[in-house]
């Protein structure tokens, strides 16, 4: 179970659910911000980000804990309001720049890669305000920002992501509003949204390509969530289509597009089209790209950064209510195998990791892989002896170790989610997903490692699972 040489371990965070620090030197507010202090109970006994982890204060710690991992690569993100408080470059908070200057400069002193974010999730709310990523204009806006970060940062920062989970945040945040801004658009904002965050996504790596790579010399590319979707009845063949129209909502959705030809798969298209008819709608709901955008959009990733925590079995199922959504567009419902362990919501199905890489190598065209998260929740008491937990960490390296020595996938970095313990969304502090355990209650916030953490370090040091 040896891994090649140079492989990549890394562990993710993300600026919201560490930083704490909510409107400390100048940050503005993003809608975390705003939707938290809202209250409402849409959020875990209405538990906010206001402190978090304190990672803008306590950087130190986070430092001694990658360290203590020996990780190679670390991967988090820039809170885009700590830099530009009202989402513009009219105004630049020098001290937002320092805490990263600070970051990056830390982290390639002590030979870590660092692995850089520009938007995890937390809009600053200014740009919410002018309609969030509803709104067309928001694509210059968010290429602005990322030329700032470019020329601020790219001198040292070679491995960029643009956006975390775009397919997870359109949905939640724009379909279902279970994120802020928290209001439902069912069957049309959330595709709103994507595409424009696809068009964003184009636009800010067009600006790297020709603006920054040549002297910079660094990657561009964007976080896709993705399960894997197993039929339920294997040998049902509407089971079958159901399976395939999952991944082409979920994944090849923002994959097709920016990896592909520039355009959403031909079942996304049909599959709206056609429900949109029944349901009424005087056209699809879902939007269209010019040949003109297809063109700018195809090919603007030098990587595919993927992330996995699980897997479901899915089953054909006509949306008989006539509801309107995206999850009601796609024509299926999820169910889970009473054999799979389960952390929380994560179902455990390593080999579900497996196939996802095959099915990226095959599907476009083997591209470099980045795992940019993948980890397994406890809930609030967890225990410090998570063996538990280290054995689906260690069945998922087995598995990524035959998924790149037996299926040849290429995959380079592996990160696990997350570093610390943090504010888990809408779960807030009950979920942990860290290597180190935060003590929430304490002021201090005090870092200790779980087992897993002590297993992991053996594992990077060895490169593989020797003797596991
Ligand atoms: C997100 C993280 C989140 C993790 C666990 C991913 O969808 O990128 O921010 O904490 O999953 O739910």
């Amino acid at each position: 179970m040896a891994f090649p040489a140079g492989f990549g371990w890394g562990a993710a965070t993300s600026a919201y659910q560490v930083e704490g620090g909510w409107d400390m030197d100048g940050k503005g507010p993003s809608v975390w911000d705003t939707f938290t202090h809202q209250g409402g109970e849409r959020v875990f006994k209405n538990q906010t980000g206001d402190v978090a982890c304190g990672s803008y204060t306590l950087w130190e710690e986070d430092l001694k804990c990658i360290k203590q991992l020996g990780l190679t690569h670390y991967r988090f993100s820039l809170s885009w309001s700590r830099l530009l408080p009202d989402g513009t470059t009219g105004f630049i908070n020098q001290k937002g720049v320092n805490y990263y200057n600070k970051i990056i400069d830390d982290l390639l002193t002590n030979g870590v890669t660092p692995i850089v974010t520009l938007y995890h999730f937390d809009l600053p709310q200014a740009l919410e305000d002018q309609g969030g990523w509803l709104s067309e204009s928001i694509i210059e806006t968010f290429d602005q920002y990322a030329r700032l970060c470019f020329s601020t940062f790219g001198d040292r920062v070679k491995q960029w992501i643009t956006m975390n989970e775009p397919n997870v945040l359109s949905l939640l945040a724009y379909d279902l509003g279970f994120f802020p801004p928290g209001v439902p658009h069912l069957g049309t904002g959330g595709y709103q949204a994507a595409h424009n965050m696809i068009k964003a996504h184009a636009r800010s790596w067009h600006s790297y390509d020709s603006l920054f790579r040549k002297e910079q010399k660094g990657m561009v590319s964007i976080s896709l969530l993705a399960g894997w979707p197993e039929p339920a009845d294997p040998s049902s063949l509407s089971d079958q289509e159901a399976a395939k129209r999952a991944i082409a909502f979920h994944l090849d959705f923002f994959a097709k597009p920016i990896f592909g030809d520039g355009d959403y798969p031909e079942v996304v298209k049909s599959q709206v089209a056609s429900v949109s008819k029944k349901q009424g709608d005087p056209s699809s709901r879902l939007p269209e790209f010019t040949e003109e955008e297809k063109r700018t959009i195809k090919g603007t990733a030098d990587f595919f950064a993927v992330q996995y925590y699980t897997s479901r079995l899915v089953k054909h199922r006509e949306d008989t209510k006539g509801e309107r959504g995206i999850l009601q567009d796609v024509e299926l419902e999820f169910l889970t195998d009473p054999s799979w362990k389960s952390m929380d919501w994560v179902h455990v199905v390593p080999w579900g990791l497996r196939k996802l890489l095959k099915y990226i190598m095959d599907t476009y065209n083997n591209p470099v892989i980045y795992i940019t998260e993948n980890g397994f929740p406890q809930s609030d008491p967890a225990s410090l002896d998570d063996t538990q937990r280290w054995e689906c960490f260690r069945q998922t390296f087995q598995e990524l170790c035959k998924a790149i020595q037996v299926d040849k996938v290429n995959v380079k970095v592996y990160c696990a989610w997350s570093l610390l313990d943090n504010f888990e969304w809408t779960q807030g502090y009950n979920s942990r997903f860290g290597l180190f355990h935060v003590d929430f209650e304490d002021p201090a916030r005090p870092r200790v490692p779980y087992s897993s953490a002590k297993e992991y370090a053996k594992v990077i040091r060895n490169n593989g699972l020797d003797g596991h």
